[in-house]
């Protein structure tokens, strides 16, 4: 018999899997209260009960006499508006009358086996109703008529709720919506500290930890897309968690639009935990009879330390979120011609770089920016997808069809949701570009945003680009977004219509990703917009791998691909060698150091091989047989940070595979140092009892031996930014 996941007893709803478990109650007046999110208790009585005090200035329940019970301090699992409690709301609605007066009481619930799908959106997915089961909540706004249905999923075997909401307005006329979060989580009085994953451009998810202090603490994107500025996740952590060890509360949203996590720590030290859409410019008519979906939040729970929790994201994202056919292959080595070419190409320059390519052992070639319209710089074409025949007099075929000869894959570059004002598709339709009539649209990289809210819109790019794909053969298609959303406002619909224009946009992007990636199943899709602005588990649903920053300089990526890591799976995170010194900082560095830095993720190359020296040429021949020996264990093993770039001179990482038979280690030293002090690097993961051998050395390490006593390094330091990478085996299995 299988084990039930949720018990309950008592209108305590108690989910659990041996792992973690998550507890909500029904409390007085019939408000949600939040009990516990952590790890699992097996003997759960349900004795304990919020504690009742009365409190001043703490309002309680309309016509009641209890003044020992009020909403402002209680925890709750999604709380109203402008009713008691003065808290952050989760969800604010105007009625016609201009009241912005929530309050949801429960009504009942719902226990299923699996997991529903969230029609439109990108959501986490089970491959049998076994997998998971699912809570559903019934809250109602009895006096706006609005039922609020919460949905909470715990996975058998994974350390991880996903929850999201539905709003359906019963009553006969329509209200707005200017806020819907799709969790809250009210959390007892405790020290956090709070890590997000902030960035810019070419420096995208810089880990930032801070100590929770009472008032707001927000992180947010207002782009319109998930961005480079802030990534939709955040970590609540103990103040002592580090790496390996301490408690970890991990919130991802299932989104690429603008997001809003929010950390209300309130006046008796508890804290309210939210995540949804960003309330920016969000103003949603929701007519009678009508759902509005939120999207999922992914909630993963941990005392293994950051590295428990990454682990747990990692293979949640890979194996449940992840929809695509690639998304447990091995990721082909990608050619990519931007930084080789930039818009300066011909065929016959192209077929050099396939040709060098070809003879380094690369699998795929990659053809970026600048095919189509009369794309010769950034200030034109976008939206005619049609080839330049200028360039390319053989068309894309000619291309494939040279890179398929020379036994490599061919790929394709889009950039779907934007426009040149110097394009076809601008000429024929003005009217598709997001703006304000009468007001100045604001250019950026001379480019505008498609109206992507707009059915029609959304077609026209879909044609376009079918009626290239369906008569080319592509193995690849690189969907990058060059620019953020501005004067948000769509021409086609009525004023009161305007605030859904953000999130409708994201919802036509998200039914185009699926339509393609639906028609061409056998093309592996990478995400990207200017490098990493896109990089999430929106993205991922169709894309299981994403452009992480145009940033290619090795020291950079160090960073950058540790703090995408802390979410993010290898698998998904494309890392590309790119020239020296590196075309955006400047930096010298060594071709080892590079190899090794892009290793560490889904290895390419962003360079003209066919202008390299031979000494580069046979290091990347070295680099390309190391990666395909190592892919399937760097892509697919369990990955361990051991030193953050953020904190340290030193830099570790280690990849093991699942039977514990493997073990790549990465050490870094950015900045080498006269006199250094000796570096010990102890390992993690391993079989304690399995005897590990130095595959270089020879040499024989009990796996208990490498985790406690630890390694030290080999000298690496002779000059600045150097690499050592070690492969341990077990033989004797
Ligand atoms: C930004 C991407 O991040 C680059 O890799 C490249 O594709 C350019 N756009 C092309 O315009």
């Amino acid at each position: 018999m299988t084990m039930n996941l949720i018990e309950v007893k008592e209108n305590v709803f108690h989910l659990h899997n041996g792992l973690i478990s998550y507890i909500l109650s029904v409390e007085n007046g019939g408000l949600l209260a939040h009990l516990y999110f952590g790890k699992y208790v097996n003997q759960y009585h349900g004795e304990r009960h919020y504690p009742r005090m009365d409190r001043s200035h703490s309002g309680n329940l309309p016509g009641a006499t209890d003044r020992l019970f009020s909403k402002d301090t209680l925890l709750q699992e999604y709380s109203g508006n402008n009713t008691g409690d003065n808290r952050l709301p989760a969800c604010v609605i105007r009625t016609a009358n201009g009241a912005r007066t929530v309050d949801f009481r429960y009504v009942g619930y719902q226990i299923i086996n699996g997991k529903p799908n969230i029609s439109g959106l990108p959501h986490a997915y089970v491959e049998n109703d076994q997998e998971a089961q699912t809570l559903v909540v019934t809250m109602r706004d009895a006096t706006i008529d609005a039922k609020l249905v919460l949905y909470y999923t715990i996975y058998r075997d994974r350390p991880v709720i996903t929850r999201h909401v539905e709003l359906k307005n019963e009553s006969s006329s329509s209200f707005s919506i200017e806020k819907i979060a799709s969790m809250q989580m009210d959390l007892p009085k405790q020290n956090l500290d709070v890590i997000s994953l902030p960035g810019s451009y070419a420096r995208e998810r810089q880990i930032e930890r801070q100590p929770l202090r009472r008032g707001l603490t927000q992180f947010e994107s207002q782009r319109g897309s998930s961005s480079h500025h802030m990534n939709p996740f955040v970590a609540l952590v103990a103040p002592n968690t580090n790496e390996f060890d301490g408690e970890a509360l991990g919130v991802m949203l299932v989104y690429s639009g603008n997001h809003q996590m929010s950390l209300e720590s309130d006046q008796v030290h508890q804290t309210r935990l939210m995540a949804g859409i960003s309330d920016y410019n969000f103003d949603w008519q929701l007519a009678e009879g009508a759902t509005f979906a939120a999207p999922e939040v992914l909630m993963t729970y941990t005392d293994h330390g950051l590295n428990g929790m990454s682990q747990a994201f990692h293979s949640l994202l890979r194996e449940r979120v992840a929809t695509s056919k690639h998304k447990l292959t091995d990721r082909p080595i990608v050619i990519n011609n931007w930084e080789a070419t930039y818009f300066d190409f011909n065929t016959a320059k192209l077929k050099q770089i396939i040709d060098s390519a070809a003879s380094c052992n690369i699998e795929m070639f990659v053809l970026d920016d600048g095919w189509f319209g009369h794309r010769d710089n950034d200030k034109t074409s976008l939206g005619d997808w049609f080839v330049n025949t200028k360039k390319l007099p053989g068309g894309l075929e000619e291309v494939a069809d040279y890179t398929h000869d020379k036994g490599m894959q061919f790929g394709l570059w889009f950039e779907p949701e934007c426009i040149s004002e110097d394009s076809d598709l601008y000429r024929q339709h003005p009217d598709y570009v997001l703006g304000v009539p009468n007001r100045g649209r604001t250019i950026s990289r001379d480019e505008y945003v498609l109206d992507f809210s707009r059915p029609e819109v959304v077609d026209n790019i879909y044609q376009q680009m079918t009626k290239i794909l369906d008569h080319v053969s592509v193995d690849y298609i690189k969907w990058d977004f060059n620019r953020n959303l501005t004067e948000v406002f769509s021409n086609t619909v009525t004023p009161e219509h305007e605030g859904e224009t953000t999130h409708r946009y994201v919802l036509g992007l998200y039914s185009l990703m699926e339509k393609l990636t639906k028609r061409y199943p056998d093309i592996l899709f990478e995400g990207c917009s200017g490098g990493g602005g896109r990089f999430d588990a929106g993205i991922m649903y169709y894309m299981p791998q994403s452009w992480p920053s145009d940033n290619n300089d090795p020291i950079e990526r160090l960073k950058i691909q540790y703090g995408t890591s802390l979410a993010y799976p290898i698998s998904a995170i494309t890392a590309h060698v790119g020239t020296s010194p590196d075309e955006l900082l400047g930096r010298y560095t060594s071709m080892d150091m590079r190899g090794a830095v892009a290793a560490s993720g889904t290895l390419g190359y962003e360079l003209d091989t066919s202008k390299l020296a031979k000494e580069d040429t046979d290091k990347i021949r070295e680099q390309v047989s190391f990666y395909k020996q190592h892919r399937h264990l760097i892509q697919y093993g369990n990955f361990y940070r051991l030193e953050s770039p953020f904190e340290s001179n030193h830099v570790a990482w280690m990849f093991v595979s699942p039977d514990q038979n493997e073990v790549l280690l990465f050490n870094f030293v950015v900045l080498s140092q006269i006199q250094n002090d000796f570096h010990l690097t102890k390992l993690i993961g391993l079989d304690a009892n399995k005897q590990y051998t130095d595959t270089e050395s020879q040499m024989q390490f009990g796996g208990d031996e490498l985790m406690n006593v630890g390694l030290y390094d080999q000298p690496i330091q002779s000059s600045d930014f150097s690499a050592d990478i070690r492969y341990f085996i077990v033989k004797n299995k």
